[in-house]
């Protein structure tokens, strides 16, 4: 990884934005992510986000935070957060920001207990694929305090796939319709492909029956897009 995400966040940071990350997958064309966007407050966020964050409790992780900013709102509130991502750019902008702990680690290798673990912007991503859920979810439920809880939020992308007939043009052999390569690139610099996996909700309830964790839909969004919470 080149973190160039981190890059982007750190120019921003620092007063340095001029442009903005383009994005694209192995389903769709370039877009951009707005740097704004990352660096977004309570009143900008998402319904369903503003949705997690009032359902915090107790000690919180916040699983790839980006730039920090469900940490930071949480950390204002009171709670106790840590922060965590693979950037180390990211990290350095959280830090900056005020988020007292944030460390620059892979989710799998956190070993502390939570009462609350956040997993935010299409969280399910993380996963990279399908036959890594459970191995995710499994660790995620090992890091749960009694009563604990994982938020989390993803889309159900099928709608991408409808052509103009109404009709899916999916290859229904192919591997699991939300797993996509991902490319990124900022200020023509490319990052070396990543996966990225989006769940629908049907998927990850079955996927967290299999581990013993509970899983109820607690919001949707306008656009495919929900809220999950996973219980011991
Ligand atoms: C889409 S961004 C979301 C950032 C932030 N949660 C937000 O809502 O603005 C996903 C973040 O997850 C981080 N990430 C990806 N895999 C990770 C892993 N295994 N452990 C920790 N962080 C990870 C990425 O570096 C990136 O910052």
């Amino acid at each position: 990884m080149k973190d160039i995400f981190g890059k982007a966040l750190i120019d921003y940071q620092n007063g340095n934005y001029t442009e903005d990350i383009i994005t694209s997958t192995s389903i769709s064309d370039e877009d951009e992510l707005p740097l704004p966007y990352l660096f977004r407050s309570f009143s900008e966020m998402p319904k369903l986000e503003q949705q997690a964050l009032k359902k915090c409790q107790g000690t919180i992780l916040d699983v790839g935070c980006g730039a920090g900013s469900h940490s930071l709102y949480l950390q204002k509130k009171g709670f106790a957060v840590k922060a965590i991502d693979v950037s180390e750019g990211a990290i350095t902008v959280t830090k900056q920001r005020g988020v007292k702990q944030a460390e620059v680690l892979n989710v799998l290798n956190e070993t502390k207990t939570f009462d609350t673990i956040l997993l935010l912007m299409n969280g399910t991503g993380i996963f990279q694929e399908l036959t890594q859920v459970s191995k995710y979810l499994t660790h995620l439920k090992s890091l749960l305090k009694p009563n604990g809880q994982i938020l989390i939020d993803s889309s159900d992308i099928k709608y991408m796939y409808l052509d103009d007939d109404g009709g899916y043009w999916q290859d229904m052999n192919a591997s699991y319709y939300g797993e996509l390569d991902y490319f990124l690139s900022y200020k023509g610099e490319k990052e070396v492909p990543m996966k990225w996996l989006y769940l629908d909700f049907d998927t990850l309830k079955l996927a967290c029956e299999t581990v013993g964790l509970k899983c109820e839909l607690i919001g949707e969004g306008e656009h495919y897009d929900y809220l999950a919470q996973l219980e011991l």
